[in-house]
């Protein structure tokens, strides 16, 4: 295997790592470079914890990667230490929504947070909402419940669980409990009721996307433990952090850049991650994202993508409205749906356009007016990936 001995000697020769791991999303640093006034006020919020008063409940909001899970669990870590000085030790239940996307696997997260297990199955979501309080009254301490991306959990079961867990407190005599809730939705609110909205957003706070600036100083600092010395060609960081600044200041998006430039790099047995391993990165990563999203659309939309594809192959500029969704019926039918209204379909058109995968423009046709165009923007080869596990759908896509 004379290829991986190549491969093997390139990536050990390369060294342009010292600590990936600090580049990875999941590792909490231990700076938090441009959210001092955030940790400050959420330490102020949380601090009553340690005189046995329940603090306010909190409700953090802010777009994609603006360190609202890494500023959250930096601070409960603090506290929590600040406490342990003393002599006590607070109890925190962080449960991450989008995983934990029932109201019976919150609960059941939450009686673990607190030492009691939980069966899989075979309660009911009250039974053990009552065991949980009947618990945790038996101990004097406080209890942070932290509901990260709870907008997850909320959209798909309703608010019953957040009202029912503002108002535990009306049940218990001991102890107290507060809630952080974390959101990336801003419109989020508008989907609970008023009594929710009021006792969860008994505080709030806001984490304003990233500039360019920011990011580079937050890039600057993780790289600073993460890579060898002298293996970031200058103009390295600065990109990552302006291509990241235009995706809504997201401080993810940033690092990812950099540590998949850095991979790049290593992988080609490169000496020095340079801005061309960063536009890679940036390719890479947005064909993940394309893929992805077209994976996880509704039906009705990935027929629509795919009669795009089938008219993008008779032309390069893609087919007017009409001839879209003459297509679309077609394809629609032969996979046995009801095809969905023109209206309907046209919508879904302009929801593809601003998700980068369609291009739809408005063309003068001379004296017969105007007509819209629609083309697909994506690759071949990414549509193949996306559709992999829809019988039928990726043998439609021509080689
Ligand atoms: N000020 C900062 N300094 C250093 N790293 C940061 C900072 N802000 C965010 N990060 C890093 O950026 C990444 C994303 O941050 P985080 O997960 O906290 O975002 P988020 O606001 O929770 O996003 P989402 O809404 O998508 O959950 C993490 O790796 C985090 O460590
Ligand atoms: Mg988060």
């Amino acid at each position: 295997m004379k290829d991986l001995d190549d491969l093997f000697e390139k990536v050990m020769s390369a060294n342009i790592f010292v600590n990936r791991d600090i580049l990875r999303p999941d590792f909490i640093p231990d700076d938090l470079p441009h959210r001092e006034e955030q940790i400050r006020k959420l330490a102020e919020i949380m601090a009553p914890a340690l005189k046995g008063s329940r603090p306010s409940n909190v409700f953090i909001y802010g777009v994609p990667g603006t360190g609202k899970t890494a500023v959250t669990k930096y601070v409960l870590g603090k506290v929590d230490a600040e406490g342990r000085k003393k002599g006590q030790t607070l109890n925190v239940a962080f449960i991450n929504c989008k995983q934990d996307d029932t109201n019976y696997r919150v609960i059941a997260d939450l009686c673990e947070a607190i030492g009691e297990r939980v069966p899989f199955t075979g309660l009911s979501t009250s039974e053990v909402l009552r065991r949980f309080i009947s618990i945790i009254d038996r101990s004097d301490r406080s209890l942070f419940v932290v509901l990260d991306e709870v907008d997850t959990l909320v959209k798909k079961t309703g608010d019953d669980m957040l009202y029912k867990l503002t108002r535990i407190n009306d049940k218990l005599s001991r102890t107290r409990i507060s809630i952080v809730g974390i959101t990336n939705d801003l419109k989020f609110t508008e989907y609970l009721d008023a009594r929710v909205r009021s006792s969860l957003g008994e505080e709030e706070l806001i984490f304003p996307p990233y500039n360019a600036a920011e990011l580079e100083d937050i890039l600057t600092r993780r790289a600073q433990g993460g890579f060898q010395r002298g293996r970031l060609d200058g103009g390295v960081i600065k990109l990552c952090a302006a291509l990241a600044a235009k995706e809504h200041g997201d401080a993810r998006r940033a690092l990812d850049l950099l540590r998949i430039a850095g991979e790049l790099a290593e992988r080609g047995g490169d000496q020095k991650v340079s801005e061309v391993h960063v536009r890679k990165a940036q390719r890479e990563i947005e064909k993940d994202r394309v893929v992805e999203v077209v994976r996880t659309m509704p039906l009705h939309s990935k027929i629509l993508i795919l009669s795009l594809h089938i008219l993008s192959r008779q032309s390069s500029k893609g087919g007017t409205t009409g001839e879209v969704y003459d297509l679309y019926c077609d394809v629609a039918k032969k996979f046995g749906l009801e095809p969905l209204t023109q209206r309907r379909v046209s919508d879904l058109i302009n929801e593809l356009d601003m998700l980068g995968i369609a291009n739809a423009r408005v063309v003068s046709k001379g004296r017969y007016g105007r007509t819209k165009l629609v083309a697909l923007s994506i690759s071949d080869r990414n549509l193949r990936d996306a559709l992999q596990g829809d019988a039928g759908m990726s043998s439609m896509i021509g080689k």
